[in-house]
């Protein structure tokens, strides 16, 4: 199913079914991104998922991506060639030991115990921009709440002015467009923005950017390019796709008749996020990775130097793991997903999505246990070839 999986053929709304369909044909799939870019989508069960995201001859190496991408554009005359805002020298496309150093470089502001000691900052940040949805009319909660609530805080921890944060989201909603006409422009803009912040010192006093730009300082810890590099992945990562979690929970919650129970049950609301991130993640994609030498996956033979997309939607809905797997169930004896990666490049942000995620839907359940969908329509989505997320989720929010 070539270009289904992705690119310009996904009909985004029924992803799931093309996912699941294509795990049952089998687990390798041509697909081709609308810039020209020729890759294999995979589509495997649980095991195999994981598996081969901690395999380490599919390498993350920025070096080796940008090479074949680039031949590709060549070939293809496509005229795409800046491929340094996603495909930068960051943590998440390194193989180690430069993994290892830059992943060392940023692990302490997200351990588990640095995200509790944020818990009460994410809860005045929510109950703010709480305060200011208005109640019982029409309203958008992927603009008015899902999309602010993890800028903020991952603008808080890196050091990002608070003034500067919207027009850091219209930059990076742009460069995730997969327009290339539009997306190249924004990246070079954020890469600027980055370039000035972090030259000029006017992020925040105390923030992680303070101390990364002490780690370039120190010479062979961090080039410039790889704090630039590490300041796209975090400000990306570290909110657009907790945006869209909190869009789905919700989104879940209401349309299987569970979010009353949330309101009624805050302990409910962690096994929503779970299903959600399970059945219906925003990440449907782990990010490109090239092959260093002829892989075989399940019986089929992938040559060197392909680029590969490891899909995680199919792999939480895997019938082997899981009983009814294709259904939204708050009753699992079982709860495995792939969602947030496996291996090495396992999610650095997960405790501070999971933290995130939980302290919206239990405060807005606990305020508004009456709120309903606004109208019958399913919400819009937009999609790259990693992400689909809800673009709006208009509700009503009702106190009863
Ligand atoms: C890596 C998902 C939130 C930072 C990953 C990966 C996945 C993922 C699947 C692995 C990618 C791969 O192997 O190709 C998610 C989801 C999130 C989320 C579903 C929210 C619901 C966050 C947040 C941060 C973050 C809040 C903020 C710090 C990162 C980083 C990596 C990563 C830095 C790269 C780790 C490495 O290469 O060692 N994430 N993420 N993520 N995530 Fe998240």
């Amino acid at each position: 199913m070539p270009d289904l999986l992705i690119g310009e053929g996904l009909r985004a709304r029924d992803h799931h079914r093309l996912e699941d369909d294509a795990r049952a044909a089998g687990p390798v799939h041509e697909a081709r991104r609308p810039d020209g870019v020729r890759l294999l989508v995979v589509t495997a069960g649980l095991d195999l998922t994981r598996r081969l995201l901690a395999d380490r001859r599919l390498s993350k190496d920025s070096g080796a991506l940008q090479r074949e991408m680039r031949r590709q554009f060549a070939a293809s005359g496509s005229g795409q060639t800046d491929l340094t805002g996603l495909f930068g020298p960051s943590m998440l496309n390194s193989d180690d030991p430069r993994h290892a150093r830059l992943r060392a470089l940023a692990v302490k502001a997200f351990t588990s115990q640095a995200v509790r000691r944020l818990a009460p900052r994410v809860e005045e940040i929510t109950a703010d921009l709480v305060a200011r949805l208005p109640v019982g009319e029409e309203v958008d909660l992927v603009s008015g709440l899902a999309v602010p609530m993890p800028l903020h805080v991952i603008g808080e921890v890196l050091g990002v002015p608070e003034q500067d944060r919207a027009a850091v989201r219209t930059m990076i909603e742009t460069m995730l467009s997969m327009d290339p006409a539009r997306s190249l422009p924004a990246s070079d803009a954020l890469g600027g923005y980055f370039h000035t912040l972090l030259t000029s010192g006017s992020f925040t006093e105390g923030s992680l950017f303070g101390a990364l730009v002490a780690a370039e300082d120190d010479g062979d810890r961090l080039t410039h390019d790889e704090l630039i590099a590490m300041a796209f992945l975090l400000v990306v990562a570290g909110h657009e796709t907790t945006a869209g979690l909190i869009a789905n929970v919700v989104h879940d919650a209401l349309d299987n008749g569970l979010w009353q129970r949330a309101a009624a049950d805050p302990d409910l609301v962690p096994v929503l996020v779970e299903e959600t991130l399970r059945h219906n993640s925003p990440v449907r994609h782990a990010t490109h990775r090239i092959t260093t030498e002829p892989v075989e996956i399940d019986g089929v033979v992938v040559p060197e130097n392909t680029i590969l997309l490891v899909n995680l939607g199919a792999a939480g809905r895997c019938p082997r793991a899981h009983e009814d797997a294709a259904s939204y169930r708050v009753d699992r004896a079982t709860t495995g997903h792939a969602s947030f990666g496996h291996g090495p490049h396992y999610c650095l942000g997960a405790a501070l999505a999971r933290l995130e995620t939980e302290t919206v839907v239990r405060h807005l359940a606990a305020r508004f246990p009456g709120t309903t969908r606004a109208g019958d329509e399913r919400p819009p989505v937009t999609h790259n070839d990693i992400m689909v997320s809800l673009r709006s989720l208009p509700v009503v929010l009702r106190t009863a």
